[in-house]
């Protein structure tokens, strides 16, 4: 079959290199992609929410599959796009309806549905600017930290979390006055601050059955320590050590299933992934918030973990069939570390040839901000360049692939943390 992914970053090469190994992958195209996706499969130049665009092109290259990475065409409603056209409905698309893709697209959305359907999360309240004055009261006896989320999507930077009730006052106001996310913050859920070890989850599901796919920690923050400004991540480790067979049950038990049956309930016909932000508090897994999409760079490490042939899964999460599937998990480690531009997540320099990526032989190269120059060199073009991926039969062993892989890279003011999974070696010892 043709399969077209969308996106451009180190998650789609990722699931691309991934699909490329099947045997029922005949035509792979990515769109738009980056220099690392047309080493698998065709890149073409087409925006993720150009759909019209993208109905052309899956018509003319008869593509039978869709898998969505990033959620912006999916809170835009591709899959209701396709579904409304005679020759599209019939595509399989891996990703959900704008309807279910308000669990990422509005954080008050998925506090109610989570409410509603007795899935534990921390408690929260939703204002707006016509109850500013109520929200400012609310905040200002809130035991802290505190933390305001901007409902909309604001590329991960629209959840602030306050250290005093004078601070969580002024960004409240900042958020529904000022419009500091423009609209994504018109309306603001302010919650308890939870406090605990945190990871993620990832539920690929086709509306009725699903599976749970290897769990990953990824590390946010800019600086060492996790300190500095929040980036969409700098590394990722799977698997995760505190995630054990009891946690990982009653995950499947408070958290999957209730989403599961909760959208089914509310009418909503899920078909793709549910990437499930948990805060581990004492054993207890609490939902900090749900993606509807694969996480960049966790999938750098989950792709790798999955022995058996990805297509097969996606293909069921299309058609409904994933109680007739499964797949084989590599129990190796797996461990990503992301290389950004020096300045990334401020402002940051394009265009710098990257050496070394051929001569990495002990673990995995995935391009997310790269292309080929009109010359043919890899250069860098955004703020995350590449995911290393390291395997190893323990994760000091796949954080050494990782890093002796980064040793052999380079560009110009090239950056990238020292010490990803070392908390989880500390973990372990
Ligand atoms: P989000 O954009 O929802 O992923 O939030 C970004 C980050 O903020 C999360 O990964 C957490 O580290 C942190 N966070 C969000 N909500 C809470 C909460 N209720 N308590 C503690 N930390 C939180
Ligand atoms: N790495 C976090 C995310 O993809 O949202």
């Amino acid at each position: 079959m043709n399969i077209l992914v969308l996106g451009s970053g180190g998650r789609e090469h990722a699931l691309s290199w991934k699909i490329a190994q099947s045997d029922s992958c005949e035509k792979l195209f990515i769109a738009p992609g980056n220099a690392g996706s047309s080493q698998v499969g065709e890149n073409v130049a087409i925006k993720v929410t150009d759909f019209e665009a993208i109905a052309a092109f899956v018509k003319e290259n008869e593509v039978a599959l869709v898998v969505v990475g990033p959620e912006d065409p999916l809170v835009k409603g591709i899959r209701d796009y396709f579904e409304s056209d005679v020759d599209l409905k019939d595509v399989l698309m891996v990703g959900p309806g704008a309807a279910g893709a308000q669990l990422e697209g509005s954080k008050d959305f998925s506090k109610q549905f989570m409410n509603k359907h007795g899935i534990p999360t921390a408690r929260s309240t939703t204002f707006t600017a016509e109850n500013l004055e109520e929200g400012l009261n609310y905040v200002s006896s809130h035991p802290v930290p505190v933390v305001l989320k901007a409902d909309g999507l604001a590329a991960g930077k629209g959840v602030i979390i306050s250290e005093t009730n004078e601070h969580a006052r002024a960004t409240l106001k900042e958020m529904l006055v000022d419009a500091k996310f423009g609209d994504a913050s018109s309306r603001v859920v302010v919650e308890q601050f939870l406090d605990g070890i945190e990871l993620s989850v990832f539920v690929l599901s086709d509306g009725e059955n699903y599976k749970v796919l290897p769990e990953a920690k990824d590390y946010k923050r800019i600086g060492e320590q996790d300190t500095g400004l929040n980036t969409g991540g700098m590394g990722a480790v799977s698997p995760v050590p505190f995630a054990d067979a009891d946690f990982l049950g009653k995950v499947d038990e408070r958290v999957i299933k209730p989403t599961i049956q909760g959208l089914k309930a509310d009418g909503i016909d899920y078909k793709g992934f549910i990437f499930i932000g948990l805060m581990n508090m004492g054993g207890d897994p609490y939902v900090i918030e749900y993606n509807v999409r694969m996480g960049d760079p966790e999938t750098q490490v989950v792709m790798p973990r999955i022995k058996s042939d990805v297509l097969e899964l996606f293909v069921a999460a299309g058609n409904g069939t994933l109680d007739q599937v499964d797949y084989e998990l590599d129990e190796q480690a797996a461990t990503t570390v992301v290389m950004v531009a020096g300045g990334y997540p401020g402002s940051y320099a394009k265009g710098a040839a990257i050496s070394g990526i051929d001569s990495v032989n002990e673990a995995m190269v995935f391009h997310a901000g790269t292309k080929n120059s009109d010359s043919g060199e890899v250069v860098t073009n955004g703020g995350r360049i590449l995911a290393i991926t390291g395997k190893g039969d323990s994760v000091a062993k796949a954080l050494e692939n990782s890093y002796n892989g980064i040793g052999k890279i380079s560009w110009k003011d090239e950056y990238h943390r020292k010490d990803i999974g070392q908390d989880i070696l500390k973990l372990l010892d």
